[in-house]
């Protein structure tokens, strides 16, 4: 028996993240650095990752316990073979209500003015699109593949065009890398009818290579975006777990955004869960390890929809993920530490 599910902080469900490839064709530095991406990488071979029937029988479920948005990810989603016909099977699920979902996707953007009609056509609501930077050495240097800003502006456009908008654009901005594009990139998405959202670099991957000073808080982008004579209000939030604080720009219908997933963390009303390529089920974008869904849909036993239904409930409920959160807490803790550590030195 399907209902509404809440995890143990009382969050509720309504985000299915899903990634579809563990491809990418770009090789973005913070993300699929080159040096551990090679010709060598092992890619899940493709017996591993989940079929398009074996996606569409588990998103079925999660709409039925409460989820109302469906994000395609990767690696680069449109780079899986016949990502469209796996569009047109989630664009038929239903909403107990009997309405349709919000059915969105990820991309770098590089195949999109090629595919933007034919997602629009399988049943796409809408899109999201990576860009980090509008010069070309910049972008290069970013994605460390070459692709130039030209292509990724086109496919942008096509999208737009073909009914896929308004585009939400993401730029992670990452100090000294690319935050000189900050100010370039609000002037020139002020002209457009697309949103730009600035994401604070994360410590994504377990990486200890992260680090805070690598960081540029969104107060900091609102300022620098102010001081170049752009000026902005504060919008109220237009849905409860929403990544983003939405800004507008004075004198215009446009708005920015600001995830601020460092200096001001979101885990409070979290809604968000993510199936892997391979299908596994993970309750944070942080967790370490994930719940293995395909051995259950690849089980000799074959479980019934409504097991599967109960072992998803599970999972969801005994949720108390709030990595963000405490990292905050510790990065914290630490400056403490530093300025302690730094008052005893000039006391001594
Ligand atoms: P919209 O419905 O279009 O607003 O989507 P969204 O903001 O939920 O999804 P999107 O993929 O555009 O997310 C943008 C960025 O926010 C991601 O690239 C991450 O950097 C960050 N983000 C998204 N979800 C989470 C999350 O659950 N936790 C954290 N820490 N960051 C997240
Ligand atoms: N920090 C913040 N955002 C990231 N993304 C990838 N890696 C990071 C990171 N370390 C973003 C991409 C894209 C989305 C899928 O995730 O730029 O917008
Ligand atoms: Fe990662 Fe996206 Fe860059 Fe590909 S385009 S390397 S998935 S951030
Ligand atoms: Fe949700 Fe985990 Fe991100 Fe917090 S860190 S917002 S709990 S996915």
């Amino acid at each position: 028996p399907a209902g509404h599910l809440a995890d143990r902080l009382q969050r509720p469900l309504h985000d299915l993240r899903i990634s579809v490839t563990d491809r990418c064709n770009f090789r973005c530095v913070y993300c699929m650095p080159k040096e551990l991406f090679d010709k060598h990488y092992q890619y899940l071979p493709h017996n591993d990752l989940l079929s398009f029937e074996e996606i569409t029988r588990l998103a079925r479920i999660f709409v039925a316990h409460g989820v109302r948005k469906i994000r395609l990810t990767g690696g680069e989603p449109l780079l899986r073979k016949n990502i469209e016909d796996l569009i047109v099977m989630l664009a038929t699920l239903r909403t107990p209500d009997g309405e349709k979902l919000d059915l969105t996707l990820t991309t770098n953007g590089s195949l999109l003015a090629k595919k933007a009609s034919a997602l629009k056509a399988a049943g796409l609501s809408r899109i999201t699109v990576s860009l980090d930077s509008l010069d070309d050495d910049i972008f290069k240097r970013m994605n460390d593949v070459d692709f130039p800003v030209s292509d990724v502006l086109t496919g942008i456009d096509a999208a737009h065009a073909a009914g896929l908008g308004p585009v939400k654009v993401n730029m992670v901005v990452k100090a000294g890398i690319n935050d000189q594009e900050i100010v370039s990139m609000a002037r020139y998405f002020r002209h457009t009818p697309h949103t730009l959202r600035f994401i604070e670099y994360m410590d994504v991957g377990a990486s200890n290579g992260w680090q805070l000073n690598e960081v540029i808080p969104s107060n900091e982008i609102v300022r620098r975006i102010q001081e170049a004579g752009m000026p902005l209000i504060p919008l109220k939030s237009s849905r409860i777990g929403e990544t983003a604080e939405r800004w507008q720009h004075v004198g215009s219908n446009s708005e920015i955004g600001l995830i601020s997933s460092v200096t001001h963390a979101f885990c409070g009303d979290c809604n968000r869960i993510r199936l892997s390529t391979e299908g596994k089920l993970y309750t944070c974008l942080f967790a370490s390890q994930g719940h293995d869904l395909r051995a259950l849909l690849r089980d000799v036993k074959q479980y019934s929809d409504l097991q599967l239904s109960n072992a998803i409930a599970a999972i969801w409920q005994r949720r108390t993920d709030r990595y963000s959160e405490l990292r905050s807490l510790q990065t914290k803790a630490l400056n403490d530490q530093t300025k302690k550590i730094e008052m005893s030195y000039i006391g001594g």
